[in-house]
């Protein structure tokens, strides 16, 4: 190790991995060998082929569902399961303030109004405790979604729902085949989601599925995205690219979880920098993204120091999503109680990319290193800001 190693790469030292991040997503011969296969029996170009069918069928045996229904994406998905549950103009839909903006969009897009409630101080995913008091004369639905490692308490969400006669929507964009409680995230609510989009762990660079247990759901989905064609389909191709990837999501998902527990374990206490820990221990998740709550004050640097620091070093950081309440007008969206957590969540989520975490041991010490390395220049990099 050099005397330049010891310097950010911001301060003009040598970054901990020249490279950058590792590429998503990674070689698969699997992956080339089914594109090869439909490239063979004509699927590429045609309407109809041997693997959205067969992706489906795969689909329903891996989650344990009645029915699973691709589409072109995962935010499509939540649409037309939030259509197929009849939700709809003077509506109300409640969803955690600290969301996926795509969803309080969805709400909107089939003209019902979101409901922002708060998330755990823990997590920064939707917090249960707070569905009772958010509920009104108008609320149909909820909306509910892992969020970067964080899983949430699916038992309680059903009790709850079940009491006050509410659909559930769980979104599962974030963590396919994760365990809830005994259940793959996706399964639990009315509708599941899933996304295939480019940088998911299943990724066929676009892509989305509803899952749901009810003949009848299933059948107003499909009966909305047919319009004579279908408008919004996963392609063949799509189709074939995920199927091996499925295969392979389970041992996957054990290496990812296996380094971050490396990555907790190693890092150790860092003043202002705290990964996502979840209050239900009943969940084996999945991490599309590592979540961390960061105080600027502890760290000593701004969120946007931070990460553009590590990005220097060649590891894979960003900040979080902006929280839903913030920016928008009022009368958007009905808030539901005090969103304090979602404040913290929208000035301190960072999100480390999960690339990293199918790697070796040395590349979760370099994310370590990188970290530490920061901590120790803070008062230089704050000057050079
Ligand atoms: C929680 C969540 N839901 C839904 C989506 C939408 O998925 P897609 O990009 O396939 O539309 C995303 C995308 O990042 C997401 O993070």
């Amino acid at each position: 190790m050099t005397s330049s190693d010891l310097v950010p790469a911001l301060l003009g030292g040598t970054p901990v991995r020249p490279q950058g991040p590792p590429d998503w997503p990674c070689a698969d011969d699997d992956v080339l060998h089914i594109l090869q296969a439909a490239y063979q029996d004509g699927s590429w170009g045609k309407y109809h082929g041997l693997y959205v069918e067969r992706l489906e069928e795969r689909l329903r045996r891996y989650h344990g569902v009645e029915f699973a229904l691709t589409c072109a994406s995962g935010t499509f998905a939540v649409e037309l399961a939030l259509r197929a549950l009849k939700v709809g103009p003077g509506d109300e839909v409640i969803l955690a303030a600290y969301d996926y903006g795509g969803n309080f969009l969805s709400v909107h897009a089939v003209g019902a109004r979101p409901v922002l409630v708060d998330i755990h101080p823990e997590n920064w995913n939707l917090d249960p405790d707070h569905l009772t008091g958010a509920v009104g004369p108008a609320t149909r639905a909820v909306i509910v979604s892992h969020l970067h490692g964080g899983m949430v308490p699916m038992r309680e969400v059903m009790a709850l729902a079940a009491d006050r006669r509410l659909w559930v929507i769980e979104d599962a964009a974030q963590a396919p085949g994760a365990l809830i409680q005994g259940r793959p995230a996706g399964t639990w609510g009315d509708a599941g989601v899933l996304s295939f989009g480019g940088s998911k762990l299943l990724t066929a660079g676009r892509g989305g599925a509803l899952l749901t247990p009810h003949a009848a759901v299933h059948q107003r989905a499909r009966l909305w995205s047919h319009r004579g064609n279908q408008v919004c389909p996963l392609s063949e191709l799509q189709a074939a690219v995920l199927l091996p990837q499925l295969d392979k999501l389970d041992a996957c998902n054990a290496r990812r979880r296996e380094n971050v527990a490396l990555l907790r374990e190693r890092l150790g206490e860092v003043p202002g920098l705290r990964p996502f820990v979840n209050p239900c221990a009943e969940a084996t998740p999945g991490y599309y993204k590592l979540g961390f709550q960061f105080e600027a004050d502890r760290f000593g640097l701004s969120r946007d120091r931070f990460v553009a620091a590590l990005r220097a070093e060649g590891i894979g950081f960003d900040a979080g999503f902006p929280a839903l309440h913030v920016g928008r007008s009022p009368s958007r969206f009905r808030q539901a109680g005090d969103l304090a957590e979602a404040g913290r969540a929208h000035e301190g989520a960072l999100v480390m990319h999960h690339p990293v975490l199918l790697g070796t041991r040395e590349e979760v010490e370099e994310v370590v290193r990188a970290v530490h390395k920061i901590r120790d220049h803070v008062d230089q990099l704050r000057e050079g800001s």
